[in-house]
């Protein structure tokens, strides 16, 4: 198989349950070229190189022009800054973060951690009386949108409204399954929806103000100015995106492994601490995100004996170099008590996962009181049916058979 041939396999959805052995074979090739002109890489050292790498931009507009059209930049609207190169994004994610707390910091984290507790154990009280359920639907889903809703100050009733809209710009994200242009208009056509339903609250909070950080990115005026009106939308637009997407499939790839590893669940049971190494591991094992955002190469930029040129797109693939023999000892074995555990799965440079103290706490919160509360839990399909993206992947239904719950 050429590296094209691997690289579409991943792509299928046929295959979205088990990518890893394809990764492997992407791995032969560290760098691949594509025959549609980009370039994929796939082992963990030249992964990091190139997300600390200033001739790497996350900023499509960088793009060369022959590949325009399958990234066209958003017409009017401000960029949110994970699609943004410094000094700009600095700007904007040191604004962001004054109200999130900065990353590794537990301050916002620690203090919602007896409310996280709160929305866990209600979630999970209402699937009591039944015997079965789909952890994505019961918790895994509910619980990160209900604080990002929190913590944004978006009403949670309103999640129906913008579930459609969020879904699909994220699908678009990294390489595509489908017809390029058709799936940036589809993209084009959620932001600006969900963009009119972040404005319409932004003008409401600018009247009157809460405590939420929608209000605070629209007040604060920033050690060297505030963001504007249209920085404030896209950047919130991010975070409930981002806090919609990405820990819901963190927990639901959690329950999967842990059930398909039912000693270390035993264990969990009564060590609740291994949590803290199960979810690091998590991140390695299955993570959430396969693909960051496309980047561009704003140079020649030569890695062993290829040359990636100056416009071309590059696809980092994080869940590939996760499990590269060369960086990590078994690479395919789930060891929640690994002693190095450098992974890939909140991405690295400048563009570290924002939301990383968040995501780790919702995760080992939801992990440990689904395994200490629920009496035998029991895989129904393995594997279960997988949501459509290959950037994002994780079940879209994860159904469990227990004997009820503590
Ligand atoms: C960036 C993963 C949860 C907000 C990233 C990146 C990854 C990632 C890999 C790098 C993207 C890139 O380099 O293009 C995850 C995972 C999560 C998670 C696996 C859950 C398990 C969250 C949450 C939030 C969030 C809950 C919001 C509160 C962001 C933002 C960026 C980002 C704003 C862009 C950062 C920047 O460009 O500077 N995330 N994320 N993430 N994440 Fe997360």
């Amino acid at each position: 198989m050429t590296e094209s041939q691997v690289f579409g396999r991943i792509l299928d959805r046929a295959g979205r349950a088990d990518p890893y052995p394809l990764y492997a074979e992407l791995r032969k090739t560290p760098v691949a070229a594509l025959d549609d002109g980009s370039y994929v890489v796939s082992t963990y050292r030249e992964i990091v190189a190139l997300l600390h790498d200033p001739r790497v931009s996350s900023d499509r507009r960088n793009l060369a022009e022959h590949f325009a059209d399958r990234e066209p930049a958003p017409p009017g609207r401000a960029p949110a800054f994970i699609v943004v190169d410094p000094p700009e994004h600095d700007r904007l994610r040191g604004l962001a973060m004054r109200h999130f707390g900065p990353p590794g910091s537990p301050d916002l984290v620690t203090g919602l951690r007896p409310e996280l507790t709160a929305i866990v154990t209600e979630l999970i009280d209402a699937i009591a009386g039944d015997r079965r359920a789909d952890i994505v639907e019961a918790v895994a889903y509910p619980f990160p949108v209900t604080v990002i809703c929190r913590i944004l100050g978006v009403p949670r009733e309103d999640e129906p409204r913008f579930h459609a809209w969020s879904t699909e710009i994220v699908e678009s994200f990294g390489p595509g399954d489908d017809h390029v242009a058709q799936r940036v208009r589809r993209r084009e056509r959620a932001a600006e929806a969900l963009g009119d339903y972040v404005r319409g609250l932004a003008d409401a909070r600018r009247r009157d103000p809460g405590r939420d950080l929608l209000s605070g990115l629209l007040t604060d005026d920033g050690p060297d100015g505030g963001m504007s009106m249209e920085e404030v939308v896209s950047t919130v637009t991010l975070l409930l995106v981002a806090g919609h997407e990405t820990t819901v499939n963190l927990i639901a790839n959690g329950m999967l492994t842990l059930l398909r590893h039912p000693e270390v669940l035993e264990r969990m049971r009564h060590e609740p601490g291994l949590v803290v190494g199960v979810v690091e591991e998590l991140l390695r094992y299955e993570p959430p995100v396969h693909f960051p955002a496309t980047r561009v190469a704003l140079d020649d930029i030569t890695i062993g004996d290829t040359t990636i040129p100056r416009g071309a797109p590059i696809v980092l693939a994080l869940a590939a170099g996760n499990r590269d023999p060369d960086h990590v000892r078994a690479p395919e074995r789930f060891d929640p008590c690994r002693e190095a555990n450098e992974h890939l799965g909140f991405g690295g440079g400048v563009h570290y996962c924002f939301g990383a103290p968040l995501a780790r706490l919702e995760a080992q919160t939801a992990l440990a009181e689904l395994t200490r509360r629920l009496r035998d839990p029991r895989l129904v399909t393995d594997p279960p049916p997988y949501r459509p993206s290959s950037a994002l992947r994780g079940p879209r239904r994860l159904l469990v058979d227990y004997d009820g719950v503590d």
